[in-house]
């Protein structure tokens, strides 16, 4: 089932995002080694101003998600961090994921939910198209050394139309 992390759960956070990051260090920004060094303080904050979400199992936690503000554009939000155990792949815990997110967005007012993904990563592209994401035609890179893996900029509309139609309902819903 899916949590929201609350306020006191900085090392819950920790947990899980060293374990996402030691486990696929390509698809994201921020590295294990960096992240290994901060503080308590730090994981709290990061609790704190971040909405975060997590698929737990039992007492293990398999997934996470984070939504944040868009540092561009008031009406937009980021998705960032998303990861699924191994173990736990294939079962539809990703799209489960990207929900919560966008519930948080739709709460916030929010008009539309950006991400980046490696142009590499195939079982991500593949997700979040699935669930109506379409890529904007921005591109970008990791950071330095790793420059060459490429990133593309996903979005998704989450303004309900007059006539129903819900852009970021499934497409087998439609
Ligand atoms: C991308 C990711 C979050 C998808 O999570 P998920 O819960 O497996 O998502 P889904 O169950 O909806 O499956 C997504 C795709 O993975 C494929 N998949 C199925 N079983 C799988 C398995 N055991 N291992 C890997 N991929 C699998 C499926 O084919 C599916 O593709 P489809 O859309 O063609 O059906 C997960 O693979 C992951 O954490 N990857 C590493 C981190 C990452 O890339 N994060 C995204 C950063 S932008």
């Amino acid at each position: 089932m899916i949590e929201r992390l609350r306020k006191g759960e900085g090392p819950r956070l920790r947990a899980i995002r060293l374990r996402a990051l030691a486990d696929a260090p390509d698809a994201f920004g921020s590295t294990f080694e960096v992240a290994e060094r901060k503080g308590p303080e730090d994981w709290e904050t990061q609790v704190e101003r971040l909405p975060t979400f997590v698929w737990r199992e039992g007492d293990t936690d398999l997934g996470m998600v984070r939504g944040a503000p868009h540092d561009g554009d008031a009406d937009a939000g980021y998705l960032i961090s998303m990861w699924v155990a191994p173990e736990a792949r294939g079962r539809g815990v990703g799209a489960a994921l990207v929900g919560e997110v966008i519930a948080w967005a739709r709460g916030r007012g929010l008009r539309r939910l950006v991400l980046d993904v490696g142009a590499h990563n195939e079982p991500a592209r593949r997700l979040y198209e699935r669930l109506g994401f379409a890529a904007t035609g921005a591109t970008g890179a990791l950071p330095p050394p790793r420059d060459r893996l490429r990133e593309l900029e996903m979005t998704i509309d989450l303004v309900i139309d007059l006539a129903g139609h819900d852009p970021a309902a499934p497409h087998h819903t439609l």
